[in-house]
């Protein structure tokens, strides 16, 4: 077997074997496959798709790359939570603890930034001190003694998907059905949760662009869960324009901080209540309504926010130290609704500021940002402003931040946050 003919079978769009696919992942792992070879294979399955059998091969492939975590010590039904990332998408920051509060073991183990869309990781390490490696004993330990624990996937889970992820993340191949459900399932599988609950975000701020890539991915995730004997349920969330107010690393963290206090943006809090009302009715075996109930009782008590610190001095981090840049105000052109915030530009510009990888090897800002004042529907006057950029020096065209606005004299038709539950 040899990685050309692989790559080539499959830019001539045939279905591979699992052996092929195997070849191709572990000696890429194994670092007998160099990274443009390895670009070119996932750039041939990005236009070419896989079959779901091919798909379910993958997943089975990067789970036995590594190990597997057994759960089964830690107390109760670990229901485990992942979206397919989005901008401004600090849902795990608010969600994990707020969720842990109501009496559900959350074991949570979290990627990084990929392509334009930031990572739960890359956010807490905003915050000094704060560690996001642990063994799994020492994972485990944790989710028994406070109810609640957020890693990196550590190096012994998925192992091939970390380096494919990393690789994907600078190789524009980040935005293929397969690749990604084989990506967040194999994690999901491998880290041992009895029930998976998936955000998959659809619109210009996300991998996928239209409803039906969505739905398309929600029901190849639900399958491959279907053949490891895991219940999945999936919840398609709008993202054309960021979630909540702020994109960047540490002020997100500052925005999830208010969320849990009670002073939140609506659509965060409403993501936050949806996920979570799905999680803790599986986990406690009570109705959504009820669950509902006992997370919205959390966020008015601080019984969320209390959980949050206890997960970060647990994990090391100092809350009064979170990295923000000093900002400067752009403001309004002109009077007029918004109409449209272009949630993906957002997320490149953002980037570009630092707050996400060009390369690999690249070291994150987790200072910059960009902290919208408006969201689609405000209604804004001249000179009024419109974001705030959070900077460091950088570069920064104002030109082509403005360009993420639309403005009208007509109120626009707001758009649902919620889109679908595939349960
Ligand atoms: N999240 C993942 O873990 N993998 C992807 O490919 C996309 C989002």
């Amino acid at each position: 077997m040899n990685s050309i003919e692989i790559i080539t079978k499959k830019k001539n769009k045939l279905e591979l074997t699992k052996e092929e696919i195997a070849f191709m992942v572990n000696e890429y792992v194994s670092g007998n496959i160099p990274d443009y070879q390895m670009s070119a294979f996932l750039m041939a399955i990005v236009c070419n798709g896989m079959t779901i059998e091919e798909t379910i091969h993958l997943t089975d492939i990067m789970i036995q790359s590594g190990e597997t975590i057994d759960l089964s010590e830690i107390n109760g039904k670990i229901v485990d939570k992942h979206s397919t990332g989005g901008i401004g998408d600090k849902t795990t920051l608010v969600l994990a603890p707020l969720v842990a509060s109501c009496g559900v073991r959350v074991a949570k183990m979290s990627g990084r930034g990929l392509g334009v869309t930031g990572g739960t990781i890359d956010k807490l390490e905003s915050i000094a001190g704060f560690q996001v490696e642990a063994t799994k004993e020492k994972f485990i330990e944790q989710v028994n003694t406070i109810g609640v624990a957020i890693m990196s996937q550590t190096g012994n889970i998925a192992p091939a998907d970390k380096k494919i992820y990393a690789l994907r993340d600078v190789s524009g191949t980040t935005e293929s059905i397969p690749l990604i459900a084989s990506s967040i399932m194999s994690k999901k599988i491998a880290s041992g949760a009895d029930a998976i609950v998936l955000d998959v975000k659809v619109g210009s701020g996300a991998l996928m662009k239209t409803i039906e890539d969505a739905r398309s991915l929600a029901h190849t995730m639900i399958t491959i869960g279907a053949h490891y004997g895991k219940p999945v349920k999936c919840v398609l969330t709008n993202m054309n324009e960021p979630l909540g107010y702020a994109v960047g690393n540490g002020i997100e963290v500052i925005e999830s901080i208010e969320t849990l206090k009670g002073n939140g943006p609506t659509d965060l809090e409403e993501l936050v209540l949806t996920l979570g009302s799905l999680m803790v009715s599986i986990a406690l075996d009570c109705t959504k309504e009820k669950a509902i109930h006992m997370l919205k009782e959390n966020l008015q008590n601080g019984k969320g926010y209390e959980k949050l610190k206890e997960l970060v001095t647990y994990q090391k981090g100092d809350m009064n130290q979170i990295e923000q840049d000093p900002y400067i105000s752009i403001k309004s052109p002109k009077s007029g609704f918004i109409t449209k915030i272009d949630a993906n530009q957002i997320g490149e510009v953002v980037k570009r500021l630092g707050a996400g990888r060009m390369q690999k090897e690249d070291s994150i800002d987790y200072g910059v940002g960009i902290c919208l004042s408006v969201k689609v529907g405000d209604f804004v006057l001249e000179n009024e402003e419109l974001v705030r950029v959070h900077f460091d020096g950088q570069d920064i065209s104002m030109q082509e931040i403005l360009d993420c606005f639309t403005f009208s004299q007509d109120a626009p038709e707001k758009e649902p946050l919620i889109l679908e539950v595939i349960e």
